[in-house]
């Protein structure tokens, strides 16, 4: 292991181990994503153009995606942010940025939201206004929702932004960024072994979830558009 400090950011220095786990993981999920994500997500994987070979700056992701829908990457040291916390950014658009990056040993799989996970599995998804216009939702109502209904916002954005899918034509691909930066768990998912129900709020707030291991049951929707009206079917009652 080389642990000589690069500089990549004024904010930020990895080393170049760190780089080199990048650019294994990016080579990894690329190869994957084609065939498996949703159009959306490789909508915006064409626009924000990762580097593959090491760990962007903030600064050059904000260039492409604050112009774009008004959000901004904030980096942060907390390996897990509080909920609380972190919909206090969002409702600022602003999206945490965790410092961590996971270990060679953890490259398929790693129950905490790691950088990789952070930038490749979400950031694409925030170059598009249509799907900013979806995560804007769930700040303002976890804001104002009492300690129950926040539970439920939260399970809501777990099986739909970080771990849903979405039909299109006819196929199942992937909309969750939870899935698209695990290798793991994406090849589980798409292989059957999990099983899937509509994503409905009946049908989410009714499962029980799992954090720290693969998920035991995942919800599929038929749009980005059918994921935001349930959501804000749930919503509205608050
Ligand atoms: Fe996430």
């Amino acid at each position: 292991m080389n642990a000589a400090a690069v500089t990549t950011s004024p904010d930020r220095a990895f080393t170049e181990d760190q780089h080199a786990i990048w650019a294994t993981l990016y080579a990894r999920q690329a190869s994957q994503i084609s065939q498996f994500a949703c159009r959306e997500y490789l909508d915006g994987f064409d626009i924000l153009q990762l580097p593959d070979d090491r760990i962007p700056t903030l600064e050059e992701l904000n260039a492409v995606i604050t112009p774009r829908t008004g959000w901004k990457m904030v980096h942060t040291s907390v390996r897990y942010s509080d909920a609380t916390d972190w919909y206090r950014h969002f409702a600022r658009r602003e999206f945490l940025i965790t410092d961590y990056m996971r270990s060679w040993d953890e490259l398929e799989f790693t129950p905490e939201p790691d950088m990789f996970h952070d930038i490749f599995g979400h950031l694409p998804f925030f170059t598009l206004p249509e799907y900013a216009a979806f995560q804007d939702l769930f700040a303002p109502a976890f804001n104002r929702a009492n300690a129950d209904q926040r539970e439920n916002i939260k399970r809501l954005a777990w099986y739909s932004t970080e771990f849903g899918l979405i039909r299109e034509q006819g196929d199942l691909k992937i909309f969750g960024t939870g899935l698209i930066s695990s290798s793991g768990e994406m090849a589980h998912a798409l292989a059957g072994k999990t099983p899937i129900q509509e994503f409905t709020v009946e049908n989410v707030l009714g499962h029980d979830k799992v954090i720290w291991s693969f998920n035991s049951a995942l919800f599929v929707a038929d749009s980005l558009d059918a994921f935001r009206r349930e959501v804000m079917r749930y919503i509205e009652t608050i």
